[in-house]
């Protein structure tokens, strides 16, 4: 069964600590889509992934021209892609993402949209809008096990009730 839960980040910092929290009760094979305007706050969320894996977020930078960057001294490897500039699947297979998504350690992907052909059945799901300047209301849907019930505990003040 799928949760779905609304947190509301006030700050980047907030995001940050949102996705350390994420970070912390992902597992092998992982998978997270990051849907979200320009701007909207993906990567600093895959800072937040990172540090919760265990790696220094300061090393974690948009590969928006690399499209796919790998982290490998955390508690599990992190692939941190970003498809924005993917118009095609043969493009997303040309940049080995086939071999990448979901086959090992934890991906996130940025710009899910363009590569939704490789993304798993069983794939997490967060959603990112803009509130305001520095506000921005995170929409999750995740698989509602026990990993991720700590996850669910330690966000509870970013809960916006609604
Ligand atoms: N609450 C917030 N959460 C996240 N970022 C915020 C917030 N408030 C302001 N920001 C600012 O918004 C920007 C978010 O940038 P980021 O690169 O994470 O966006 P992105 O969604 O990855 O964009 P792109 O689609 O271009 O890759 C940063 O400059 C950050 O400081
Ligand atoms: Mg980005």
């Amino acid at each position: 069964m799928t949760t779905r839960i609304l947190l509301r980040s006030g700050s980047p910092a907030d995001t940050l600590e949102i996705g350390r929290l994420l970070g912390e009760v992902l597992s092998d094979g992982d998978v997270i889509a990051l849907t979200g305007d320009l701007g909207a706050g993906k990567t600093l969320f895959c800072k937040g992934i990172a540090s919760g894996l265990g790696i220094d977020p300061a090393f974690v930078a948009s590969p928006t021209f690399t499209i796919v960057s790998e982290y490998a001294d955390g508690r599990l490897p992190f692939h941190h892609i970003d498809a924005w500039r993917l118009a095609t699947l043969d493009e997303a297979i040309s940049a080995g993402l086939e071999d990448i998504i979901g086959v090992g350690g934890v991906s996130a992907v940025e710009w899910p949209e363009n590569v939704s052909k490789l993304l798993p059945n069983r794939c997490l799901r967060v959603t990112f809008q803009h509130s305001g300047t520095e506000g921005r209301i995170l929409s999750f849907e995740l698989p509602n096990i026990p990993g991720f019930h700590p996850f669910f505990e330690n966000c509870k003040r970013y809960l916006t009730g609604g």
